[in-house]
């Protein structure tokens, strides 16, 4: 235990600490029981974990990972809502977040530093858990750092919720971090959309990113609790742009695989907006319903004429290769685009949209099967995939980028016959945070 100690100070070794968390976290050195003592030798043991460059990404820097890094296998996204009202609780939780976010993603086991929050248990239940044991659940034991990233952010309700200003950030607002308006077509399930404090985490292992979130969520679950979760997967890295459940390349243009040669102009915030999101950016989250039963039931000639490009090659329609320029101009010999006007490339891309840039990140999800009411009629109504695309998209101005191109893609784009918007999120990415005592949030509310 004093091994990992030294690498992570309990709660009462934290500055800023109140007085049912220190019993909190003295449950180990106090009335510790036989069990917890022995989960902690092993714990110590662990600490030993061998990470090596290839499967360590950075926690510390300018910038959040998560956001250029290349695609993990998998993904856990994670949101949450703050019962507190209080600014200290809030700057608390987050100091705590990345002092263990900078541990997890280094592939090291943890002591939870739990935090009861400066208001009084909002029930019994959260009365009687405040003696919790901070050890480390053990899930991801000696499973090392799998690329781990952790990319933290705030929605609009960090801000004002209900019209309060709970935490005197109001003013601190970005204009850049609207609230997305209503597109047509979408099927917006609030419950599972939005929420004050987002997560990202990303690994190479399932259960090192699952144990990520679980940890994090443990610091303090009655002060900030969950509201929904996601997870999604990419495939193995097999050195080609990934594809996605439509079978077609998902990544060839506008994406952290191949990203925009600029990206302090088009991703990283910077004087356009408030000093304290330099070095951040903004994401857009939406959660796409794919009919994977009917687009499987269409010509490959015909789903290559919805997507704009070639299903095996990833090539442009009427170019040889993945990464070919696209010839909007192009007709066939009867006259008609050779990238049809209603194309997905055609809609999306940026020399139709203004230059609106976006790195996209997805990542596919399987929820199973549901029974859907289809919006397309004569579309059987039936038990079907509740799968698709986890869209998540960064960039400097969502006004200019993801809500200009989605507008089009929301009118005209032929693959809404296949897809619908079933959940969505934006979120303010702030900068990182540069080492060891900086804290993720310290620009927005020192
Ligand atoms: C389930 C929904 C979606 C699927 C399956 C999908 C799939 C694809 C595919 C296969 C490509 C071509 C390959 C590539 O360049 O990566 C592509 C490109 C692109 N998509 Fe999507 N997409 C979806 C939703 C969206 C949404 C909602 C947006 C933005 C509002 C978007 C923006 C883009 C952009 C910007 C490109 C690159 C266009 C270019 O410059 O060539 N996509 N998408």
């Amino acid at each position: 235990m004093a091994g990992d100690q030294a690498h992570h100070p309990p709660p009462n070794r934290r500055a800023g600490v109140n007085r049912r968390s220190l019993l909190a976290g003295g449950l180990l050195v106090g009335t510790g029981a036989a069990a917890g003592v022995a989960t902690d030798r092993m714990i110590s043991g662990s600490t030993t974990n061998a990470a090596t460059r290839a499967d360590t990404e950075p926690f510390w820097g300018a910038h959040q990972s998560g956001v250029i890094t290349d695609t993990q296998r998998h993904v856990v996204l994670a949101s949450f809502d703050f019962t507190t009202t209080e600014r200290a609780d809030v700057t608390e939780i987050l100091k705590r977040w990345t002092a263990l976010g900078a541990a997890l993603a280094s592939g090291q086991s943890v002591q939870v530093p739990l935090y009861q929050g400066t208001g009084q248990p909002a029930d019994a239940y959260a009365a009687a858990t405040a003696r919790a044991t901070p050890s480390d659940s053990l899930d991801a034991w000696q499973l090392g750092p799998q690329r781990l990233t952790l990319t933290v952010g705030f929605g609009p309700g960090m801000f004002t919720k209900d019209g309060r200003d709970r935490f005197g950030i109001a003013d601190k607002r970005p204009r850049q971090l609207v609230d997305l308006p209503r597109f047509p077509g979408e099927q917006i399930d609030e419950t599972v959309s939005g929420g004050d404090l987002f997560l990202q985490a990303c690994a190479d292992d399932p259960q090192v990113a699952f144990h990520a979130v679980r940890s994090l969520a443990r610091i303090a679950p009655d002060v900030v609790t969950l509201r929904w979760t996601q997870l999604g997967f990419s495939p193995a890295n097999t050195g080609g742009t990934p594809r996605n459940l439509m079978g077609f390349k998902d990544g060839t243009a506008n994406s952290n695989a191949h990203p925009p040669a600029d990206l302090d102009s088009t991703v990283w915030a910077g004087a356009e907006g408030p000093d304290w999101m330099r070095g951040g950016t903004y994401l857009v989250y939406r959660r796409i319903r794919i009919s994977l039963e009917h687009w499987d039931r269409l010509q490959v000639a015909q789903q290559e004429r919805v997507i704009g490009r070639q299903k095996v090659s990833g090539a442009p329609l009427g170019s040889a290769h993945e990464f070919d320029a696209k010839d909007f101009n192009a007709k066939d010999t009867q006259g008609n685009m050779v990238i049809p006007a209603d194309s997905h490339v055609r809609l999306a891309a940026p020399e139709n949209n203004n230059g609106a840039v976006m790195v996209r990140r997805a990542f596919s999800y399987n929820n199973g099967t549901t029974p859907f009411t289809e919006r397309w009629p004569p579309w059987r109504q039936a038990l079907e995939y509740d799968a698709g695309l986890l869209f998540l998209a960064y960039q400097k101005d969502p006004r200019a980028s993801f809500i200009t191109v989605n507008q089009r893609l929301a009118l005209n784009d032929a693959l809404n016959q296949f897809t619908t918007h079933t959940a969505t999120g934006i979120y303010a990415i702030p900068p990182g945070a540069r080492g060891d005592g900086d804290w993720i949030g310290r620009t927005l509310f020192s």
